[in-house]
């Protein structure tokens, strides 16, 4: 038996005291860990290096990504995280403590965060509910708690999870048992960190991610195409509008803390300016998280401008965290209404076509009814001031019809304020 001194019982005592308290402080006992909450009132913006780079990244790669979100004004903008998706794992070592590849991340995961954090950045991570992920390097899966504290010695304030290698069919694991795993080892580990749940919307997340994570992705894994799905034997991912026309359903699931995921944005990888406004309106639209997948430092000034924009960075971080319902549809065009706080909304004019279409609104005639969460515009009693939410200038009011030519694959945004 070791019998403690005084002087080292009370250090032992001040210690777990220490990480009570912080734990209660994050709104979680030890007994019961799990979510660390309020850590994404709303949604999570960022940077993450896959939909660019895949398996191709290193740490010079992603403090030059780093330096130019500063430069470009992008972190000011809002995106702060800066995540590492799958590849930067090396082995573990004897005693089964994960380890950056030595020759990508020579310096190693600490140093990173160090250089992050100087920057006013966040650090985020990547790793795999399975044996492997989904690329083949070592997953969490038996690791958790060990991987979770690892995380946290490194300063990880973001960790996305992912789901290959979880076994089949009957075999397969829990998928709830396996992100709440995740979700009470990064609370085990004292460092908040928000849990992105990456299952691809197999086992419906949006109605038990919640307890778990801060955001889970809705579908499979996006593409830089307008409306295209590309199969790849077992799986397949999806364009811009075949993603977005599964996420009105999903509406009434995702809010403050917990995000439906549409995936990371291709917003700097789709062919046409337009296709990349329209991207980016619509998951700003949607209450997305806003994680950037192109390569920064190499970005055109019209894709920063897209990324930067205020009007419609302001709607998508909106307090109240609704989701855009779709309101009109017709096979060309669409237009989707996200209300937001103190009454106001926004209004979105997609067009999906390759022709220029013609959209006109009569306010007075129109009725706009948000049954999932009680709002309501009745433009006859109450007219609203327009503004262009790109360019921020004033757009007239609800009094007088609204007239727009919408380019190919171009969409205009517009909010409302009660006059
Ligand atoms: C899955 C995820 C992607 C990405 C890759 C990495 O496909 O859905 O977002 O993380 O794995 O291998």
């Amino acid at each position: 038996m070791t019998v403690l001194g005084a002087a080292a019982r009370n250090t032992v005592r001040t210690i777990a005291i220490g990480t009570a308290t912080l734990l209660a402080g994050l709104g979680i006992t030890p007994a019961t860990a799990q979510k660390i909450e309020g850590l994404a009132p709303t949604p999570p913006m960022g940077w993450n290096s896959w939909n660019h780079y895949g398996c191709n990244i290193d740490e010079n790669l992603i403090r030059e990504t780093a330096d130019a979100l500063v430069a470009s004004g992008l972190r000011d903008a809002g995106y702060v995280n800066v995540n590492l998706d799958d590849c930067w794992h090396g082995e573990r070592d004897a005693a089964g403590n994960i380890r950056p590849d030595p020759e990508r991340f020579p310096s190693g995961m600490k140093a990173l965060g160090d250089y992050l954090h100087a920057r006013g950045l966040k650090f985020g991570i990547y790793s795999d509910a399975g044996t492997n992920t989904c690329a083949g390097r070592p997953g969490s899966q038996g690791y958790e708690f060990q991987d979770a504290r690892r995380y946290a010695e490194w300063g990880v304030d973001y960790v996305k999870y992912d789901w290959c290698a979880t076994g089949e069919d009957e075999e397969q694991r829990n998928p709830r048992e396996a992100y709440r795993t995740m979700s009470r080892a990064i609370a085990a580990s004292g460092r908040p960190m928000v849990l992105s749940v990456c299952e691809w919307g197999d086992n419906e997340p949006w109605l038990w991610a919640g307890q778990y994570g801060h955001l889970w992705r809705t579908t499979g894994d996006i593409t830089n195409c307008w409306d295209c799905t590309v199969g790849h034997g077992s799986w397949s991912s999806s364009g811009i509008l075949p993603i977005l026309d599964q996420q009105d359903e999903l509406r009434p699931h995702g809010g403050p803390d917990g995000w439906n995921d549409p995936d990371m944005m291709e917003v700097g990888n789709l062919p046409t300016l337009a296709e990349n406004r329209s991207h980016f309106a619509m998951w700003a639209m949607l209450a997305a998280p806003l994680i950037i997948g192109t390569d920064v430092p190499g970005m055109t000034p019209e894709i920063t401008a897209v990324l930067a924009n205020p009007g419609l960075i302001a709607i998508n971080q909106d307090r109240l965290g609704r989701g855009a319902m779709k309101w009109i549809a017709t096979p060309q065009w669409e237009a989707w209404a996200k209300p937001l706080a103190d009454g106001e909304w926004a209004i979105a004019l997609l067009n999906r076509s390759g022709e220029t279409q013609r959209v006109e609104i009569d306010w007075a005639s129109v009725e706009l009814k948000d049954d999932t969460f009680g709002h309501r515009a009745e433009f006859a009693q109450q007219a609203y001031a327009m503004t262009d939410a790109w360019s921020g200038a004033a757009a007239g009011d609800t009094r007088r019809k609204l007239a727009r030519e919408l380019a190919p694959r171009d969409t205009a945004v517009f909010r409302l304020r009660p006059l």
